[in-house]
């Protein structure tokens, strides 16, 4: 079939490539999104995110029943959305599910991946992050999705490669900004549990996210998507982890998670990332791990103890109430092993509907601007 990137040189801007439109279910979200990139939620409406959301629920309707299909007989052949297009994992920081995530994603629509990570590129050489995504571009890619611990990261690489290759740039977490994926397909697991996925209106529901708020790019997409949906947010932390200032991204701040723990509809539990606060990874100790001195909390059983999901704790929440976490849990200290494999765990769906949410963001930005 006609390949929907028809170009003879990988210098040929976006614009003036030929592209077919979406061939995602229903061409939904055409239109409404016209961004070549995916850099943060922040500046995205509520709209333009439902466009996201709405595709994404297209995909996991037919995709998880079409990719069995198409393994079996009568089959109506993979996905064809992304064929002829190429989508590099530019990855300087370690992950599992983000990588693997979006390399399926990538893949479920037909497109070749390639995958580079930190430790085994010239970045160790000192190549700086534009160069490496320069070269890549140049080798004709299509997209990069980019994980960097420099907040800003994905936006530099943005400027660095689209002009001259019309690639897309997805940000797949950069330092302590935004991981934009991960709330979209945080707030496609609370739509999903709140049967809000016909309409992705989150008025009503409230949601607290709880622990390194302040170092979390997590929190931030998260913040952005579930208000923008309509949802009530509650940060929930110790005040070096979660201080008052974050206010002003339009969520509540409290210090005691057992004043919240009852009336919230879900709690979004994020690690304490210890590489983040320059004091580096706790030490062990008689009683279990013990955090080092600068570190931003003094020690981890007392953390456990007052922002820890226990099993007595989550006896308090809501009957319908869930627990989302993005991974990877650190069992015994933001939450009990009962807790994470418990009924109100909500943890592996996410990683499942990662992958929904990704295909269409995959889809729509790589699609945009190409008709
Ligand atoms: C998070 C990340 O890397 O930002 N994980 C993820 O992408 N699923 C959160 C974390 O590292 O704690």
């Amino acid at each position: 079939m006609a390949k929907a990137r028809e170009r003879s040189s990988a210098n040929v801007p976006r614009g003036r490539r030929a592209a077919k439109p979406s061939t995602g279910p229903g061409g939904l979200g055409v239109g409404v999104w016209t961004r070549p990139h995916m850099l943060g939620l922040q500046d995205v409406t509520p709209e333009e995110m439902r466009a996201v959301l709405m595709k994404a629920r297209s995909f996991e309707d037919e995709g998880h029943a079409a990719a069995r299909r198409d393994r079996g007989p009568g089959s109506a052949g993979p996905r064809t959305a992304l064929a002829g297009f190429v989508v590099a994992n530019l990855f300087f920081e370690d992950s599992t599910r983000t990588r693997m995530s979006f390399s399926l994603a990538a893949r479920r629509l037909g497109a070749q991946v390639l995958d580079l990570s930190s430790t085994d590129s010239s970045i160790n050489k000192g190549e700086t992050i534009r160069d490496t995504a320069a070269n890549v571009a140049a080798m004709g890619v299509d997209a990069l999705v980019v994980r960097h611990r420099a907040s800003g990261a994905a936006a530099l690489v943005a400027r660095a490669v689209h002009e001259s290759f019309g690639v897309t740039v997805v940000n797949a977490g950069d330092g302590k900004h935004e991981h934009p994926t991960q709330g979209l397909l945080d707030a496609y697991t609370i739509g999903s549990s709140f049967h809000r996925l016909g309409d992705f209106d989150f008025r009503g529901l409230r949601v607290a996210i709880v622990g390194d708020v302040a170092s979390s790019r997590v929190a931030r997409s998260d913040i952005a998507a579930l208000t923008a949906l309509g949802a009530e947010v509650i940060c929930v932390g110790p005040p070096r982890l979660v201080p008052r200032g974050l206010e002003v991204l339009g969520c509540r701040v409290t210090h005691d998670l057992d004043e919240v723990i009852g009336i919230v509809d879900a709690v979004n539990v994020l690690r304490i990332q210890f590489e983040r606060h320059g004091a580096g990874k706790p030490e062990p100790g008689l009683h279990g791990p013990l955090a080092k001195p600068g570190s931003a909390i003094s020690s981890l059983r007392e953390y456990a103890e007052l922002y820890g999901l226990s099993v007595r704790r989550v006896a308090r929440m809501k009957r319908e109430a869930v627990i989302l976490h993005p991974g990877p849990i650190n069992r015994g200290v933001e939450m009990t092993a009962a807790v994470a494999d418990g009924d109100k765990s909500v943890v592996l769906k996410q990683v499942g509907h990662g992958i929904a949410v990704r295909m269409a963001v995959l889809d729509l930005c790589l699609h945009a601007g190409r008709d």
